[in-house]
């Protein structure tokens, strides 16, 4: 099969980050800073994915701006004609750091914001104080003439003021929202309880992003991303498994999505071990899902399978055990049923406990992914 190469790099140089979202999808083991690859191979990266094809790069985290010689990065992705976009909490952007950024040529600024109300932002973010940081290094992305996205992440908690973060977004100045539903990935699904919005909350929701869409046509475009556990089909996650994004942590393993790690049995090449495009087109961790052969029934025969690739890996492993199951949001999985039962057991309770990075009640389950120790919510 030829294998395309990637349009996108999610380049995670550091998992250091002063936040500690509720939902964050890095792993519960971080690398520390010792282990991060140095300035001079991330830019042999650069290089190599420029040379591959790849067109943009998204520097991410952790928090990226964490990493002095973040400019140095973003100058060398843009000699390579990468364009480059930051993906950033905004809550270590100082008046100088993001002059140098957008000197060293970047484009685009993606600031994430937890809510227009300062408390419950903070306590969804787990760091005092952040809320009015991101929305002054908002306000300094557009100053300086650069393209800004505000990601809005979206749970039961905040679910009811999604037209009020599309009011700030736009007051802000940004050219894009994405109204982002939490997907239960990480400390998210550890936190899933807590978060999961109801049908009725959801369809509220959805109803005011068409209103807002209609509203702002041709000054602020949305994209808007669901829960999975609400829908029918499931989402293409990135696009088709090693189809159009690429992840590099930030010691370097190179990953088809950001929860892949937590697949048993994987074995990831790291950019110490070869090419960005030998990775991509050979490793057998890429080639495991990539296309449609290795695809169960229903998937198999279904008039989909190349519009969302059977779904998502992680989140077949995450509720059925086998990561080569049809995800089980898809209405013809076995597994469906019991998806519906449990989102709508979830949602008919109060706003819980939340579990926080660090949370000694929170472990990594046999499989990989995080959930909550026996009895641990009835303690919070
Ligand atoms: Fe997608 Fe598979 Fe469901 Fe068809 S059966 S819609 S390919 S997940
Ligand atoms: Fe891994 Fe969807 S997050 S395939």
């Amino acid at each position: 099969m030829t294998v395309p190469p990637p349009l996108a790099l999610l380049a995670e140089v550091t998992h250091r980050c002063p936040m500690r979202c509720v939902y964050c999808s890095n792993p519960l083991a971080l690398e520390p800073a010792s282990r991060e690859l140095p300035t001079a191979v991330w830019n042999r990266v650069l290089n190599e994915a420029a040379d591959y094809g790849v067109l943009q790069v998204h520097f991410s985290g952790g928090e990226p701006t964490a990493r002095p010689d973040l400019p140095d990065m973003v100058a060398h992705a843009t000699r390579c004609g990468l364009y480059t976009n930051l993906i950033t909490s905004g809550v270590l952007l100082d008046k100088t750091q993001l002059p140098a950024l957008a000197d060293a040529g970047l484009e685009h600024v993606q600031i994430s914001i937890q809510d227009v109300d300062p408390t419950s932002a903070e306590r969804i973010g787990g760091l005092t104080g952040a809320h009015e940081r991101k929305l002054t290094a908002a306000r300094w992305v557009t100053e300086l003439g650069l393209a800004l996205t505000i990601n809005a992440v979206i749970h039961r908690g905040n679910v009811e003021r999604v037209g009020d973060m599309i009011e700030l977004a736009a007051a802000l100045g940004a050219g894009r929202v994405e109204i982002a539903h939490v997907q239960y990935y990480g400390w998210a699904l550890a936190n899933r309880a807590a978060l999961l919005p109801s049908r009725q909350q959801l369809d509220l929701a959805t109803k005011t992003v068409e209103e807002a869409r209609t509203a702002l046509r041709g000054r602020v475009m949305i994209d808007y991303v669901i829960p999975d556990y609400h829908a029918r089909l499931p989402k293409a996650c990135m696009g088709g498994w090693g189809q159009r994004f690429v992840n590099i942590e930030p010691m370097g393993r190179v990953l088809p999505c950001h929860a892949a790690t937590t697949i048993p049995g994987m074995r990831f090449e790291t950019v110490l071990d070869g090419s960005l495009a030998q990775i991509w087109e050979h490793s057998a961790a890429f080639n495991q899902f990539r296309g449609t052969e290795w695809m169960p029934e229903p998937c198999a025969s279904c008039n989909r399978r190349e519009i969302d690739w059977g779904g998502c890996r992680c989140q077949a492993l995450a509720l059925t055990g086998d990561a080569a199951a049809t995800d089980p949001v898809c209405h013809k999985s076995p597994y469906h049923a019991t998806v519906k039962t449990l989102a709508g057991a979830e949602t008919s309770s109060e706003q819980g406990a939340l579990f926080y990075r660090g949370d000694r009640r929170v472990q990594q389950t046999a499989m990989g992914y995080l959930g909550p120790m026996a009895g641990a919510a009835e303690h919070g």
